[in-house]
């Protein structure tokens, strides 16, 4: 080879990756490879239902980034698992909704993330076991009849406030020093209360955290700087408990993340909605020793694509793949 880079040239191979990269995620999210997971529920009358949530479609990059991390997940705890370092792959979804997700005014449903996890099998690895916990009781009893009519077995669906029962999950699922769990923190607000959570994150070291973290929290630290209300504080504590006022909430709830939990930060996603407004971003905190891998460069460079596109774009792949239309724009 002679020497030389066309750095432009690069560039478009990776764009052109990444954007491979991204639909083949949203076939998974669409289930358009094989698996016949919507045949099955449409044919059990268990597909679109009114207690299913719908989002915009920002949604599907959230849930592409995180399908895209399951498959490195998988991949690498597996290995660990063969190797005799890991005992049990666990999936928590902390808000785990009813399986399914509808993009709101579309007529398509893709899968949520309890259904991602449950059915995601990469190097021939899988969960040992998914834990779902979701406090709406119609959407609860949703995921687990889907579940059922699925034979997903790995499941275990928990109707409750995960803040009542994050604290059991321990004990519940056997976890040990050496069970490896993937944590997925995906509220609607703030409703988290991370110092419930130090028990679980404590009970082994081998735990990576997903968390989409809302731009409320911006909102109420905006809204104390002005009135100071004891209530304001009250509830930013509940789900950041060393914040203070004036101080920068995302920073100190990174600090907790760090101290309380001995998570390093990896990378910010922003998620952006149609006509790219940012609507949360998703915080991914993994253990320290894969800090560096290969892996690791794999999903900052996709992550940092997911951040640079509109919902709308996601929208219209998501159609591609639904094989309603044909191109881009
Ligand atoms: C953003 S949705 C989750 C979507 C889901 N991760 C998916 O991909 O399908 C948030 C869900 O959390 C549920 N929820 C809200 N507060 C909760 C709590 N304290 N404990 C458990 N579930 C909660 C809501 O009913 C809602 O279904």
């Amino acid at each position: 080879m002679t020497g030389g880079h066309n750095h432009g040239g690069n560039m478009k191979v990776e764009k052109k990756g990444l954007h491979d990269s991204l639909q083949d995620q949203i076939k998974i999210l669409a289930d358009r490879n094989g698996k016949d997971i919507i045949g099955r529920l449409k044919n059990a009358n268990l597909y679109q239902n009114d207690s299913d949530i719908s989002y915009d479609p920002h949604t599907i990059l959230k849930l592409a980034y995180l399908n895209y991390y399951l498959g490195i997940f998988l991949r690498i705890a597996g290995k660990g698992k063969k190797d005799g370092r890991f005992d049990k792959l666990i999936f928590i979804d902390a808000f785990g909704g009813g399986g399914l997700v509808g993009i709101a005014n579309t007529n398509h449903s893709i899968l949520g993330s309890t259904l991602l996890a449950a059915t995601a099998i990469a190097s021939g690895n899988t969960f040992d076991q998914v834990i779902t916990v979701e406090m709406d009781e119609k959407r609860s009893k949703l995921i687990s009849k889907r579940c059922e009519t699925l034979k997903l077995e790995n499941v275990k669906a928990i109707n409750d406030d995960i803040n009542n029962v994050v604290q059991i999950l321990p004990n519940l699922c056997n976890i040990t020093p050496k069970t490896i769990i993937m944590l997925f923190i995906d509220p609607e607000g703030m409703e988290p209360e991370f110092s419930k959570f130090i028990p679980l994150t404590q009970a082994t070291s081998y735990i990576d955290i997903m968390l989409n973290y809302t731009f409320g929290v911006r909102r109420l630290d905006g809204r104390i700087f002005y009135n100071q209300s004891s209530a304001d504080i009250e509830r930013m504590k509940k789900m950041i408990p060393n914040y203070t006022i004036g101080s920068d909430p995302e920073e100190r709830l990174a600090e907790y993340f760090e101290n309380e939990f001995g998570k390093p930060k990896v990378r910010q996603v922003k998620i952006h909605s149609k006509g790219n407004i940012e609507k949360y971003s998703m915080v991914l905190r993994v253990r320290r020793t894969i800090n560096n891998s290969e892996w690791l460069k794999a999903m900052n460079s996709f992550g940092d694509f997911i951040s640079s596109i509109d919902g709308l774009y996601a929208l219209k792949t998501l159609e591609i793949v639904m094989g309603g239309q044909t191109t881009l724009f």
